[in-house]
């Protein structure tokens, strides 16, 4: 499908702008086949988050935690980062330092297409750290590791993401909000805008006087207050307005 007008409006202002932030959730990666996790075949859906991510579950049983995020990554390990993430992969190369992309997501997905300034503020599911000492094995695995025992520390490792109830790395969530603070764009993809302190945000950005790109097919309580609201997928309309 051809640009529309307001795709053409919203590129301009894109490539117009020197400072961009760009917010992405599960809708930008729902494309490569990876399920959202409030639409259809939500992850939520299927599970109880209470019994598998968060601190308790992994006290209570962290080889069920441990199977379960086995099987998340090798699913997404499968999967493919979509047009949509190659659009923003392309718009940092041509904007540089003025970019950053802030991502919920812990998919890898954005990496993988090639982004490098970017922001995973609920961590990533193929990273593996220590609950006890914080240290890991480094580098990204796409199976449950041989061993779930700290080398350093001896406590349990874990999956390197955020689960219910755990606080944002403060240093992390305070470089979002800096930079949503100080841009002149803010693009918002894919999120149902739910979590907080995440979907706080596009908040930040509109008190700071940026304007707001939204693309996600169903309207969230950003829709009215942004400048350009395009209800289609990720994949279509980035690829017209940033990539
Ligand atoms: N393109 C763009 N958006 C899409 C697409 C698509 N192809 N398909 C679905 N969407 C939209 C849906 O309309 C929905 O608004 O993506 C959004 C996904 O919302 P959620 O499933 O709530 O995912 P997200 O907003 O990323 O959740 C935030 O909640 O469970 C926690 O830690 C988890 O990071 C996650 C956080």
């Amino acid at each position: 499908m051809d640009a529309t007008p307001d795709h053409r409006e919203a590129r301009a202002r894109v490539e117009s702008a020197e400072s961009i932030v760009v917010f992405t959730g599960a809708g930008i990666s729902a494309e490569s086949g990876i399920p959202t996790y409030r639409g259809e075949g939500g992850v939520w859906r299927q599970y109880r988050a209470e019994d598998l991510a968060t601190m308790d579950a992994f006290r209570r049983d962290p080889d069920l935690v441990w199977e379960w995020y086995g099987e998340r990554r090798q699913a997404m390990a499968e999967c493919d980062p979509g047009p949509g993430h190659r659009a923003l992969a392309a718009l940092e190369r041509r904007v540089g330092d003025g970019f950053l992309l802030v991502t919920q997501n812990i998919d890898n997905l954005h990496r993988r297409a090639g982004s490098e300034r970017i922001l995973e503020i609920h961590g990533n599911a193929f990273r593996t750290v220590c609950s006890g000492c914080g240290r890991g094995p480094g580098g990204y695995e796409t199976s449950v590791p041989s061993t779930t025992t700290c080398v350093h520390c001896g406590d349990r490792l874990r999956p390197d993401v955020v689960w219910f109830g755990e606080p944002l790395d403060p240093t992390v969530i305070g470089a979002a909000f800096q930079a949503a603070a100080e841009c002149q764009v803010l693009l918002c993809i894919g999120s149902s805008l739910l979590v907080r302190p995440a979907a706080s945000l596009p908040e930040i950005a509109i008190e700071a006087g940026a304007d707001i790109i939204e693309v996600n097919p169903e309207p969230t309580w950003l829709t009215a207050r942004a400048r350009w609201s395009f209800q289609e997928q990720a994949g279509r309309a980035l690829p017209l307005i940033a990539g």
